[in-house]
């Protein structure tokens, strides 16, 4: 019986014990077809795994284990600097919590509410120096939104993603995250597709340029598009006016069979760097993959499934260990690959 958690282990342990039968809280969260979370997706809820074969979830994780990091080290030592700008705030480090949302859902309340979700994302981000995104479920309506109220009680700490709703509903939500002060605001346009949106009346579209330039001229806040897989939707995406983009399949949850982030993002750099702030998600569990993602050409990383389980873990605490973890691990790599700051991270530090 742990009674204090310290560390990572005692985490992730406790998130094991109350994940029973939805997460095995493995040690590569890997979307094999023969982990639990992927054993639920033919009729059930889709849980924490990838959707159908998951073939598009174990993609993202098999795209990042194919590059490898160059280890250079006979020159003067060096303290890795990972301080990281983002619209003007600054973060300890390029990884924020991924947009995740409606984890009570498959959970249920006892293991955790959604309210302690977001506070512990948020809050636990923010102890560890950088910023927890929220996302946005059929539970979510303007009167309760659980990830604005959390980022609010922030102080506006916090990055607002809105599912593809009606153009107004979204106006609304940009309107009320504007109000909390939020960092940035975005549309996940990758949740067009959601099964649960519709079937809970809260229907969901696929976007038009005109439609993003809509949303981009109804707030002063910078706006970020996540869903982005191909060179085409990032250039349209641009051409919209969106601040950033997010290369993401959504974790391997919304369209089977996609290739992996990490395969995908060189072409979109080679296409877009300086352009567009790039972030990436999808298979990030340490501050190694960070390293890849960034030598990609990517200028921050959204973690997704582990936010979870640090959550269910331990909360606040969890969050922020589990953030530490990362920033720790990414340190390490940055020095024994000759990185001092962001801007040494390049594609010559990966085989
Ligand atoms: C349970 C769960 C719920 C999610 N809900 C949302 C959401 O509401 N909005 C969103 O933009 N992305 C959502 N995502 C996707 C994540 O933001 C992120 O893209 C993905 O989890 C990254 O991959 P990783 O889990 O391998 O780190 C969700 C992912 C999971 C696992």
């Amino acid at each position: 019986m742990i009674t204090e958690v310290k560390t990572l282990e005692d985490v992730r342990n406790i998130a094991r014990d109350k994940l029973k039968g939805i997460c095995g809280v493995y040690k590569d969260c890997d979307g094999d077809p023969r982990r639990l979370c992927q054993g639920q997706n033919y009729g059930r809820t889709l849980g924490i795994g990838g959707i159908g074969s998951g073939v598009s979830f174990n993609n993202n994780f098999l795209a990042l284990r194919k590059y490898k990091l160059k280890m250079k080290l006979i020159e003067e030592d060096l303290t890795p600097d990972t301080s990281y700008d983002f619209f003007g705030r600054e973060l300890s480090m390029p990884i924020m919590a991924a947009s995740v949302a409606g984890v009570n859902s498959f959970g249920g309340e006892e293991i955790i509410t959604e309210i302690d979700f977001c506070r512990s994302v948020v809050f636990g981000c923010r102890d560890a120096g950088t910023l927890g995104w929220r996302g946005d479920t059929y539970t979510y309506s303007l009167e309760n939104s659980y990830g604005l109220n959390a980022i609010a009680e922030a102080g506006g700490w916090g990055v607002k993603i809105v599912k593809p709703r009606d153009q107004g509903t979204i106006m609304k939500f940009f309107n009320k995250a504007e109000e909390v002060r939020c960092v940035a605001v975005g549309i996940d346009i990758d949740g067009c597709g959601s099964y649960a949106m519709a079937k809970h009346n809260k229907p969901v579209f696929k976007k038009s340029i005109e439609e993003i330039k809509e949303l981009v001229s109804s707030t002063n806040l910078p706006v970020v598009i996540k869903g982005i897989m191909c060179i085409e939707d990032a250039i349209n995406a641009k051409e919209a006016g969106a601040s950033a983009i997010v290369v993401s399949n959504h974790g391997g949850r919304v369209l089977d069979h996609t290739p992996g982030t990490a395969d995908v993002l060189p072409d979109i750099v080679a296409e877009l760097k300086g352009k567009i702030k790039i972030i990436v998600d999808g298979g990030v569990r340490s501050g190694y993959d960070v390293l890849k993602m960034l030598s990609l050409g990517a200028e921050s990383v959204l973690i997704g499934r582990d936010i979870v389980r640090a959550s269910v873990g331990a909360g606040i605490k969890g969050v922020q260990i589990h953030m530490e973890y990362l920033l720790k691990t990414m340190v390490k790599a940055m020095k024994m690959t000759s990185c001092k700051s962001l801007n040494d991270i390049t594609p010559d530090i990966l085989f």
